[in-house]
Formats: C-alpha cells, sequence, structure tokens
C-alpha cells in the first residue's frame, strides 16, 4: 500500500516535519543535555528524519516500504543531508545500540497487540538514560466513523500509549483530533501522543 503510495511523484505527506516532531523539537531543548542520536520508526519519505539531521541529530530512519526508503535516501542525497535509511519491519526490528531517542510518528499502528508490550519494552531498554521516546499512535472514538485504508493497522486504546510508560518521566500527553486526508479522503482521527524521559 505505501510502495504504491509512494511510487508516486511528489511526496505523499508533503516535505513539513509532522507536529509530533515539532513537539519534540521544542521539548528537547529544554532538556539540560540534548540528545543526539536518534531512531524514526516507520520513517516513511523521511520528513522527519531529514528535519532531525538538519538540526543536527544523528539519524537512523526504518520504513518497511523500501520504495519510502529509496525516495528519503535521494531527498537526503539531494539536499546534503547525512541519514541513514534502511528498509526494515517495526514489528521485529532490533536497536543494535543505544540511542538517546526513538521517536515514532504515524507508524505504531502497524504493532500488532499480541506483541506490543514487548516491542515497547525493547524501545525503552535501547534509550540511555535521560533519553526520549515521541510518539503517537490512532485510537478509536464511538462519535469518530471508524476509517483506515491499512488492512494491518489495529487502533491501540485510548490511554494505552501513555500505559507503556507509566515508570518514566511525562513531558507531555495528549490526545488530539483533526481531519486527516491520508488515502485522498477527508477523515476525523483522534491520536494519542506521549513524549517521555527515561530516569537517568
Ligand atoms: C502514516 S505513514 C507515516 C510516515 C512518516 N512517519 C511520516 O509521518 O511522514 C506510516 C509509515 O509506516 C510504515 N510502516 C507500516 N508498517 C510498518 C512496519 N511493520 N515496519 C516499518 N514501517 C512500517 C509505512 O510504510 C509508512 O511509511
Amino acid at each position: 500500500m505505501y510502495d504504491e503510495r509512494y511510487s508516486r511523484p511528489g511526496l505523499y505527506w508533503g516535505s513539513k516535519p509532522t507536529q509530533l516532531a515539532r513537539d519534540f523539537v521544542r521539548i528537547a531543548r529544554s532538556l539540560p543535555r540534548s540528545p543526539r542520536t536518534l531512531v524514526d520508526l516507520g520513517s516513511g519519505e523521511g520528513r522527519d528524519s531529514i528535519h532531525f539531521a538538519r538540526l543536527g541529530y544523528r539519524v537512523v530512519g526504518v520504513d518497511i516500504s523500501s520504495v519510502g526508503v529509496r525516495k528519503a535516501d535521494r531527498r537526503a542525497a539531494r539536499l546534503g543531508v547525512d541519514v541513514r535509511f534502511h528498509v526494515g519491519d517495526i514489528r521485529t526490528y532490533r536497536l543494535s545500540h543505544r540511542v538517546d531517542v526513538v521517536f515514532s510518528s504515524g507508524a505504531l499502528n502497524n504493532l500488532p497487540r499480541r506483541i506490543r508490550a514487548t516491542r515497547f519494552e525493547h524501545f525503552k531498554a535501547n534509550t540511555a538514560p535521560g533519553g526520549i521516546n515521541a510518539m503517537n499512535a490512532d485510537v478509536p472514538k464511538p462519535y469518530i466513523p471508524p476509517y483506515s485504508m491499512n488492512p494491518f493497522a489495529s487502533p491501540f486504546r485510548s490511554g494505552e500509549l501513555l500505559g507503556y510508560y507509566g515508570d518514566w518521566e511525562i513531558l507531555d500527553s495528549k490526545q488530539v483530533e483533526f481531519v486527516s486526508n491520508s488515502g485522498g479522503v477527508p477523515h476525523r482521527k483522534a491520536m494519542d501522543v506521549v513524549i517521555a524521559r527515561k530516569p537517568d
């Protein structure tokens, strides 16, 4: 599905960084120690990864779509930005060493429910002390008609994402509602957002 979207000319998600990326950068600037290394899970065409790299982060972007990864790679090269993009599956992807930031926008609903707890344990264990996880996930609401173009997506329960970070400092946590145009059909959506810091 994403291969097909990313094969089209132009950038499917646009070039501007996501709201989560902007919120994370603002919060990271206020921390006593600036994070340096970042993994972007489900990096798509690379808009957030490239934004972070331009700000001086050392970034690895991971996405299951090889078309997205190639497109992101080419765009980074064109802009003269150093990012390592890899094809990888967030259901199985293993961080080989600790990073300062694990970031994921719009991709975590591709984690099946039965493996979520262990996946979050892995992301958290491989975050350096004092490091950040910045994540969002779609949540269903009874008053919003269900809509998904992605047959593999499974919604998070409202509040579930925050629950994975009960032992971390919560720097930001909210539920947002907005109109998304993904798939070419405008539809309302609710999303949980968490930016959490691992204790030192
Ligand atoms: C809604 S898009 C968001 C892309 C990007 N984060 C952005 O905001 O521009 C979701 C992304 O997750 C990727 N994805 C879906 N399932 C995945 C999986 N199992 N492992 C890695 N990436 C996956 C898709 O290829 C797609 O690029």
